[in-house]
């Protein structure tokens, strides 16, 4: 049963994010946003609570890759976050950084799809 329902997540997790992949083309064109966002990602610590890849880490955050959000929604987050996650100023992350770091987590690839996992065929 517990398997039954990772396969489940994995399966809607997959599609969301093929719901929303044309979406995080956009921010992710100007040059080194997507690493520079990568090294903000992990110079403000976010990977401790959202994992290094954005995948989520249980209770302390949610995951917020690969399943593109829209930016006023990310940038909302960053400023006034709605509950126990640390605010971030614009003091501390610029607006340019906040959007190379979306940049960033829009650029991670979702895992191996479903289908091409052999054990999920059977
Ligand atoms: C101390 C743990 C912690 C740190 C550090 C942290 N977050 Fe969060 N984050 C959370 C929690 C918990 C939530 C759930 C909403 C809330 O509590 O405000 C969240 C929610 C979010 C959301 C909304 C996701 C959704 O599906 O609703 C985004 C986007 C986000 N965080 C991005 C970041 C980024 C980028 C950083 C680093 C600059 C960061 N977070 C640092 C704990 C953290």
């Amino acid at each position: 049963m517990r398997k039954l329902t990772g396969i489940t997540l994995l399966a809607a997790g997959l599609l969301a994010f093929a719901a929303g992949a044309a979406d995080s083309e956009a921010l992710t064109s100007s040059p080194g946003a997507t690493e520079r966002g990568k090294q903000l990602y992990m110079k403000h610590i976010c990977y401790s609570c959202h994992g290094t890849v954005g995948q989520g880490g249980g209770k302390a955050g949610p995951k917020l890759a690969p399943q593109p959000f829209p930016y006023d929604a990310f940038e909302n987050q960053m400023r006034d976050p709605r509950n126990v996650m640390p605010r971030y100023p614009e003091k501390f992350v610029s607006s340019q950084d906040l959007a190379d770091i979306y940049a960033y987590l829009a650029s991670i690839p979702a895992g191996t799809k479903a289908g091409d996992i052999p054990l999920l065929k059977k």
